[in-house]
């Protein structure tokens, strides 16, 4: 069969459904006049429905999370979902009786928010950590009456929460870390003024709660950052009678102690740190007695153990967010500066 290269015709649209309070959404481009060329078995739809139009099948997309493209034949009402389109250049037939679609790629958000179980504990101020094993692991924080020990998981599949072995200290502010072993440490934090060192150890198997090695530096509002090699880089925070640190240092799990390595250029807390896949880590932002609201980062080479500063953000901010996307930009989202909440967001790309 000649397959013809048909000329494109897109159309972008975003279909969107609500469902009780539940709203889903995501941009399709049409193709009119065109099919999907079915040319071996991976390419057949998973499902095949009848709609009365091309917005129910649209809408049949919608709610199958793995659909990426449809085809609707108009003379047959037939609606064909697929889980495996490629980019369609050059994969159309010509056929006056379909119109094909394509989910845009990532395009396809769910705003979908349903409540799960309840932890046993109220809590803020707390870590979260997602264990290899599913469950997710949160930790201490606190409750406006008293700071906490208690450590909860949570069971993706039940959506249940159980408790689990409490921290010997009680903390919020703290960091927690889940280590190449499986192991989770949480470092320092505080509670009732007192600014704390000390770091403990989570083993998954038994629930169980043991002490490790002292920070060198108590601090809380720090970051910490597993590096490729498995330790864990604790950075800057604060420390007791409004002592920013600008102090860093290692978490070797394989010890079980902590080494002070280089000191960044800057005394901060309530900044960021993220991992790049270059391996070195990015401090973005957060706060100091000098400056206020900071905007210029500093970058870890964990093969020096040092220090460099790098282009500055354009807003300076404290209490924002930095994740690492799939294509390794780093996007900084809001925080907070003397002018009060920010709403605007940037990208960092080492090039
Ligand atoms: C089917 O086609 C797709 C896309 O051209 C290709 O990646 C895949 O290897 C083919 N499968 C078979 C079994 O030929
Ligand atoms: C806060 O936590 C403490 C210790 O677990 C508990 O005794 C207290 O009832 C909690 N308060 C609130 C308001 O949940
Ligand atoms: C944790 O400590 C609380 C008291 O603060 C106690 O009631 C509870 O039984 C402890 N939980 C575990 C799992 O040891
Ligand atoms: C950790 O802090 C405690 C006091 O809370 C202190 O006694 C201890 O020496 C500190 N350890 C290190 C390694 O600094
Ligand atoms: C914290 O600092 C204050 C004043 O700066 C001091 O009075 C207090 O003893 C310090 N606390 C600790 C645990 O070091
Ligand atoms: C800011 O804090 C650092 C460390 O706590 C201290 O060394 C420095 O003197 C302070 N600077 C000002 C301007 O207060
Ligand atoms: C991970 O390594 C630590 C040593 O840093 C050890 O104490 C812990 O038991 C290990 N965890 C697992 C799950 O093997
Ligand atoms: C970091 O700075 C402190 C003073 O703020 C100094 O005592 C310490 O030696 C420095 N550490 C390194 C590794 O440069
Ligand atoms: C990881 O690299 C750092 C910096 O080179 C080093 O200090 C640390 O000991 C290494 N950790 C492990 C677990 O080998």
């Amino acid at each position: 069969m000649a397959s013809t290269r048909v000329c494109l015709w897109f159309l972008f649209m975003i279909i969107t459904q609500v469902v009780g309070e539940d709203i889903q959404s995501m941009i399709m481009s049409l193709t009119i006049n065109s099919k999907f060329q079915c040319a071996n078995t991976t390419y057949l739809p998973f499902i095949n429905i009848i709609t009365s139009n091309i917005r129910n099948c649209q809408l049949a997309c919608l709610t199958q999370s793995q659909c990426r493209a449809a085809t609707f034949h108009r003379s047959t009402s037939n609606c064909e979902l697929f889980d495996n389109i490629l980019n369609q250049n050059g994969n159309m037939l010509t056929d006056v009786d379909a119109t094909s679609m394509d989910v845009i790629s990532g395009a396809r958000f769910l705003s979908e928010w349903t409540t799960t179980g309840n932890m046993n504990v109220a809590r803020y101020i707390h870590t979260v950590s997602t264990l290899a094993n599913g469950l997710v692991l949160v930790t201490g924080g606190y409750n406006l009456s008293a700071y906490l020990n208690s450590a909860e998981l949570y069971n993706p599949s039940t959506g249940t929460w159980t408790t689990t072995g409490n921290m010997s200290v009680v903390r919020a502010h703290h960091t927690a870390s889940t280590l190449v072993n499986g192991s989770v440490v949480t470092a320092g934090g505080t509670s009732s003024g007192r600014y704390l060192n000390s770091t403990e150890l989570y083993h998954p198997s038994t629930g169980a709660w043991t002490i490790t090695g002292s920070m060198n530096v108590a601090r809380k509002d720090h970051t910490a950052s597993t590096l490729a090699n498995g330790s864990v880089l604790v950075v800057a925070g604060q420390s007791n009678g409004s002592v920013y640190l600008n102090s860093a240092e290692l978490y070797n799990p394989s010890t079980g102690t902590w080494t002070i390595t280089g000191n960044m250029s800057i005394v901060r807390y309530r900044h960021t740190a993220s991992t790049l896949e270059n391996g070195l880590v990015l401090v973005t932002g957060g706060y100091n007695n000098v400056t206020d609201y900071l905007n210029s980062p500093e970058l870890y080479n964990p093969s020096t153990g040092t220090w460099t500063t790098t282009v500055n953000m354009n807003i300076a901010r404290d209490y924002h967010t930095a994740s690492i996307l799939a294509n390794g930009k780093v996007l900084v989202t809001g925080g907070s500066n003397s002018g009060g909440a920010l709403n605007d967001a940037e990208l960092y790309e080492s090039i």
